[in-house]
């Protein structure tokens, strides 16, 4: 079989049909790494965006059930400081959780959840906690956070 004389044309075609291939090649590289970097940030952002409105939440729902007792910076008064350092650092969000949810029996701190007669449901719970662990960033140093009027000073 005799060697086909060469095609300048087909040989052009050829490489130019090449150069696309290497050219696309060399795009899907390069994009490749590029939506490595910023697909996690943007589930990152979509998380803290997420994040922000449960806080928001949280905050709406605090200020109406529970500012008048612990302070609308959760300062205290009636109830104990839930702004203090020291109580954000002792409490899991699971124990915040409960402790609203079922109260303190015997005490002005009345259980919040519909399970136990209250008017909240556990996601409105969580949103409050949600919504204290937020302040937990720059949380006052208050020791005595189960005292914020001082009424127990001195009682031991
Ligand atoms: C009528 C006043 C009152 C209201 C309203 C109230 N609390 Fe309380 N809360 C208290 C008192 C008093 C205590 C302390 C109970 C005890 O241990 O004797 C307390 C305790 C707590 C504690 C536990 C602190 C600890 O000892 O670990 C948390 C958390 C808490 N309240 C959150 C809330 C949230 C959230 C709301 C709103 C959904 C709320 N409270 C509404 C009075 C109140």
């Amino acid at each position: 079989m005799p060697e086909r004389p060469p095609d300048p044309a087909l040989e052009h075609e050829t490489n130019e049909w090449m150069k696309w291939g290497l050219l696309i090649m060399v795009v899907m590289v390069l994009i490749f790494p590029i939506y490595r970097i910023y697909e996690p940030n943007s589930r990152a952002d979509a998380r803290a965006v997420q994040e922000a409105s449960l806080v928001a939440q949280g905050g709406g729902i605090y200020n109406l059930n529970c500012s008048s007792c612990h302070g609308v910076t959760g300062e205290g008064g009636i109830g104990p400081a839930l702004n203090s350092q020291q109580f954000l650092a002792s409490a899991l969000d699971e124990q915040i959780n409960s402790l609203i949810a079922v109260g303190v029996p015997g005490s002005q701190m009345s259980a919040y959840s519909l399970d136990f007669g209250g008017p909240l449901t556990s996601e409105q719970i969580e949103a409050i906690t949600a919504f204290l662990r937020a302040w937990e960033e720059d949380a006052p140093d208050f020791p005595n956070w189960r005292d914020p009027l001082g009424l127990l000073e001195g009682t031991g």
